[in-house]
């Protein structure tokens, strides 16, 4: 795992938005495994803003978003969907056929998972997918505790992570108590992974990551396995490291 470091969020998200921006101009075609969140929101912003300063295209690029909630339709306010349309590909010049998003609402959600799963293998994989980390370790909804071995799947979020997440809600009661998720193996799959990592809330869990052990109750820590891996993390998500 190499790890870059960034003075502050800003900083960050200005080396995620150029390490992205290069493989996309170097690979139109890309497969991109995208995040929702706070943490990625100001890359999202930068590309953006170069796409309507420099005309970067994306009408090529494949997308798979890494999660959605489970009972929120595409147009729900607080759904993964609105989340990507809203900051980033109401604003691109995307494809919309070549953007995916678990569907929460399936009558079927074992067999969208299954779906999902068969997207991404038949679109030849993800080349790049960009992660956040829970500060419980968790990645996409992979809580503590998820099997590395699994796919595509629904679960169950932990209560701290519906209490992170509620700040986009108005109400704790609101934020959905399951998701459908890429696993731990789908992530593992992908040719390379670009994690981000944000404010001292996290460095705890990015501590646990650089100097503690491959462990299923500290999911992240899987990342260790994967042979090319870059963090970009700012000072404060780093404060605990060294
Ligand atoms: C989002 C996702 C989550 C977030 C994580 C951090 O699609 O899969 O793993 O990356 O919960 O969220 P933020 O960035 O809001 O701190």
């Amino acid at each position: 795992m190499r790890v870059m470091e960034a003075t502050s969020y800003q900083h960050m998200s200005e080396l995620a938005a150029d390490y992205l921006l290069n493989k996309i101009r170097t690979q139109p075609y890309i497969v991109l495994g995208l995040a929702t969140g706070g943490t990625p929101k100001g890359t999202y912003d930068r590309l953006v803003k170069d796409h309507r300063e420099n005309g970067t295209s994306y009408r090529n690029i494949t997308s798979f978003n890494l999660d959605e909630y489970v009972g929120f339709s595409p147009d729900h306010p607080n759904s993964y969907h609105t989340f990507m349309y809203e900051n980033l590909f109401g604003k691109l010049d995307v494809t919309k056929e070549n953007i995916h998003l678990p569907n929460g609402v399936a009558l079927d959600l074992v067999e969208e998972c299954k779906c999902y799963e068969e997207q991404i293998e038949n679109s030849g994989g993800i080349d790049l997918q960009l992660l956040g980390m829970g500060s419980n370790g968790h990645i996409g909804f992979n809580e503590p505790g998820t099997s590395f071995e699994v796919n595509t799947h629904i679960v169950e979020l932990a209560q701290s992570t519906r209490e992170a997440n509620a700040r986009f809600f108005s109400h704790l009661e609101e934020v959905p108590h399951e998701a459908v998720t890429m696993g731990i193996a789908t992530i593992m799959r992908s040719r390379e992974i670009l994690l981000l990592v944000s404010g001292e809330s996290k460095s705890e869990a990015l501590k646990e990551l650089v100097n503690g052990e491959v462990r299923e109750s500290f999911p992240a820590s899987v990342l260790k396995m994967h042979p090319h891996v870059t963090i970009i993390a700012d000072k404060n998500a780093l404060s605990g490291v060294r």
